[in-house]
C-alpha cells in the first residue's frame, strides 16, 4: 500500500513537472525571446556587447521586463513548490495523487496565499531567495566551466576561503530554508502570516541538525550522480562525434559542441535540482518519521481534501487540452529551434563567431556548394556568400562581376541566364578535384544547407534595388530570417533591406575606417578589414550596441590579436584552423586528451 502511494505521488509529479516544463518551453521561451528583441530595440540598439549591457539593464523597458519576468519566475516557483508539498501530503492522507489533482491543487493553494498581496509577495521572494541558492553550485558551473569552478573549489578550500564561504552559506541558508518551509506551511493556518513566519522560523531551528545533514547528504549523492552523468555524457559525445565526422576536424566539432553540451545539461540540471530540493525539503519537513515531531501537527486529512478541486470531469478534460496544445507548440518551437538554434547558441555562448569566407574557400572552389557544404563540416557558425543576379533576375553566388577568374567564360553575369550560368564550370580553375562544380543560386543553397549553418548574404552590386528584393525574398520565403545577415558595400543595398524587412540584421562592409561611420543607421554592424580595426573601433560600435566583423584573416597571429581586441565575427578561409587558434589551448588539448583516452592506439 504504501509502495503504491510512493509510486503514484512520483508518476503524478512527473506528469506535472513534463507538463509545466514543457509549457515554459514552448511558451516562455518564446516570449522572452520576442521581449529581448523588442527591449534591444527600444533602447536603441542592434545587439547586446559588454560595452553596453549595463545602459541597456537600466533602460526603462528592460527593467519592467526584468521585474515583470522575475514575479513570473517568483510565482511559477510558488506554484511548482505547492505541488511538491501537496503531492507529499495527499500521499500522507491516503488520497490518490494524480496529474490533475496536482496541477488544480497548486493553483488554490497558490491562489490561497495570493489573497493576501503582502504575503504573496514575500513568499514569492523567499522562494525564488531558496531557488537560487540552491541552484548556485550549478549556475557558477554553467557560467565558468570545469577550469574556473575548479580553482573557486581549490579557493574555497583555504582557511579565508572557507570562512567566508562558511559565513555566506549560514547567513543565507536560513532565510532560503524559511522561504521553503514558508510555502510548505502554508494553508496551515487560514494564511495568517504571521503565524507562519513563526512556525517556520521555529520549523528551521528546531530541526536545524536534521535539515542540514539531511541536505547535505543528499546534495553529496545529487552532485555525485551528475558529476557522472556530465562526464559521461561528454565521453559518449566525443565517442559520436568521432564516429560521424572526419579525424580532421572532429576536435573542432567537438570543441564547438562541447560549450553547447556544456550549456544545456547544466539548464537541465538547474530545473531538475530545484525540484528534487523542494522534495527534499518538505520529505525532511513532512517526513513518514518525524510526524509526530513536526512542527505543525495538522490533521493531514483535512489539509489535503482541502486542495481537492470539485467538478474534476471538465477539469480533467480542459488540462488534456492544454497538454496537447502545449506539446504541439513545443514541438513548432523545436522546429525553429533546430533551425536556428545553432546561431542563437553561437551568439550567446561563442566569445567570437567564425564566418568561412565565400564558403570555407581555402579548401574548395570559392561560392559553391561544395564551399558551403566544407564551411558546415569545418563547424564554422556563419558561411559568407557573395550574390549577384543573372540576365533572367536570379540570384547566383559570384563574387567578380566578370566570369572569367572562376569559369574561364568571357563574358559577364548580367549577359547570360541562369540555364546558362548553371552549365558552366566553376570548380576546374581551383582543383582538378573540383571539376564539374556549378555555379549555384542562391535558392539552391537554402533549399540544401538552410537551418544547418548562418549565412551572411553579400549584395555585390550599387544600384539595383531588384538584387535587395530578390535576396529579402528569398530568405523569408525559406524562413531563414533569424539565421541570416545581409551585407554590403553599398549602404544603399541596405537601406533598401531596411524598407523591404525592418527585422533583418544588416552589415555595412567597410575597406577601411573613416569619420562617424558607427552612426549609419541602416547598418546593425560593420564588416571591417582587419587590419583598420582596433581595440578603440570596437569599443565605440559596442557602445552603441553595434557588432564588429572582421575579415578576411588566416594567420595566427592576426587571428589572435582580433580576439584580444574583443571583435564579434572573424572572416576566415579557414573556420577550422582559426576556430582551433580562437578556442584552442586548455580545452583543445583536454578535448585531445579525452580522444586519446576513448580512441587509444593499438
Ligand atoms: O564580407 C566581407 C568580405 O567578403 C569582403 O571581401 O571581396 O571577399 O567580398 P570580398
Ligand atoms: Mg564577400
Amino acid at each position: 500500500m504504501r509502495q503504491r502511494g510512493r509510486k503514484e505521488e512520483i508518476l503524478g509529479l512527473i506528469g506535472f513537472e513534463i507538463f509545466i516544463k514543457t509549457a515554459c518551453l514552448s511558451l516562455g521561451f518564446p516570449v522572452l525571446r520576442e521581449l529581448l528583441k523588442l527591449c534591444i530595440k527600444a533602447a536603441g540598439y542592434s545587439y547586446i556587447t559588454k560595452e553596453n549591457l549595463l545602459p541597456f539593464l537600466f533602460s526603462p523597458l528592460s527593467l519592467l521586463c526584468i521585474v515583470l519576468g522575475l514575479t513570473a519566475v517568483a510565482v511559477l516557483l510558488l506554484f511548482e513548490m505547492n505541488t511538491v508539498s501537496l503531492a507529499l501530503r495527499q500521499k500522507r492522507a491516503g488520497i490518490k495523487v494524480t496529474f490533475p489533482g496536482l496541477f488544480y491543487g497548486g493553483i488554490k493553494k497558490t491562489k490561497i496565499l495570493f489573497r493576501k498581496k503582502l504575503q504573496g509577495a514575500l513568499t514569492a521572494f523567499l522562494v525564488l531567495l531558496f531557488v537560487a541558492f540552491v541552484s548556485l553550485p550549478i549556475v557558477f558551473f554553467l557560467f565558468f566551466g570545469i577550469e574556473q569552478t575548479k580553482g573557486a573549489v581549490n579557493m574555497a578550500m583555504r582557511p579565508p576561503g572557507l570562512f567566508i564561504l562558511l559565513a555566506v552559506t549560514v547567513s543565507v541558508w536560513w532565510v532560503a530554508l524559511l522561504g521553503c518551509f514558508f510555502v510548505l506551511l502554508s494553508g496551515t493556518e487560514n494564511g495568517d502570516m504571521q503565524k507562519l513566519l513563526k512556525m517556520g522560523i521555529k520549523g528551521v531551528r528546531q530541526f536545524r541538525g536534521r535539515i542540514i545533514f539531511g541536505l547535505l547528504k543528499r546534495s553529496a549523492i545529487l552532485f555525485a550522480l551528475e558529476i557522472v552523468l556530465y562526464f559521461a555524457g561528454l565521453a559518449l559525445m566525443i565517442v559520436i562525434v568521432l564516429r560521424i565526422t572526419p579525424e580532421m576536424v572532429s576536435a573542432v566539432i567537438l570543441m564547438r559542441t562541447f560549450a553547447r553540451y556544456h550549456f544545456i545539461i547544466c539548464i537541465f540540471f538547474v530545473s531538475v535540482n530545484v525540484v528534487i530540493y523542494e522534495y527534499f525539503c518538505a520529505s525532511l519537513f513532512f517526513g513518514q518519521e518525524n510526524r509526530e515531531t513536526a512542527p505543525c501537527p495538522i490533521e493531514e486529512n483535512m489539509y489535503a481534501q482541502a486542495y481537492m478541486p470539485k467538478k474534476m470531469r471538465v477539469r480533467k478534460k480542459l488540462l488534456s487540452l492544454a497538454t496537447a496544445v502545449v506539446l504541439a507548440l513545443a514541438a513548432v518551437e523545436m522546429v525553429v529551434f533546430f533551425r536556428n538554434g545553432n546561431l542563437f547558441l553561437a551568439e550567446a555562448l561563442e566569445e567570437v563567431c567564425i564566418t568561412a569566407h565565400r564558403g570555407a574557400s581555402g579548401g574548395a572552389p570559392e561560392n559553391t556548394a561544395a564551399a558551403v557544404g566544407l564551411a558546415i563540416e569545418e563547424a564554422a557558425d556563419y558561411v559568407e556568400l557573395d550574390v549577384r543576379l543573372t540576365a533572367d533576375g536570379v540570384a547566383v553566388l559570384l563574387h567578380d562581376a566578370a566570369l572569367f577568374r572562376t569559369t574561364r567564360i568571357p563574358k559577364y553575369i548580367w549577359e547570360v541566364t541562369y540555364a546558362e550560368a548553371a552549365e558552366y564550370d566553376a570548380g576546374s580553375s581551383y582543383s582538378a578535384d573540383f571539376a564539374g562544380e556549378k555555379i549555384p543560386s542562391l535558392e539552391e543553397i537554402f533549399e540544401r544547407y538552410g537551418g544547418e549553418i548562418g549565412f551572411n548574404i553579400e549584395l555585390k552590386v550599387s544600384d539595383d534595388r531588384a538584387l535587395a528584393e530578390t535576396v529579402v525574398e528569398l530568405v523569408e520565403r525559406y524562413h531563414l530570417e533569424e539565421s541570416c545577415v545581409i551585407t554590403s558595400s553599398f549602404y544603399q543595398q541596405l537601406v533598401w533591406v531596411k524598407e523591404l524587412n525592418r527585422e533583418l540584421k544588416t552589415g555595412y562592409i567597410l575597406s577601411f575606417v573613416y569619420g562617424d561611420f558607427y552612426k549609419s543607421e541602416a547598418a546593425d554592424f560593420f564588416s571591417i578589414r582587419a587590419s583598420f580595426i582596433t581595440e578603440d573601433v570596437v569599443k565605440k560600435a559596442h557602445l552603441l550596441g553595434k557588432e564588429i566583423h572582421a575579415w578576411t584573416i588566416n594567420r595566427e597571429n592576426e587571428l589572435k590579436r582580433m580576439k584580444a581586441i574583443g571583435v564579434d565575427n572573424i572572416i576566415t578561409d579557414k573556420p577550422a584552423y582559426a576556430r582551433k587558434v580562437i578556442y584552442g589551448g586548455g580545452l583543445a588539448e583536454t578535448i585531445e586528451e579525452w580522444i586519446l583516452l576513448l580512441t587509444p592506439k593499438k
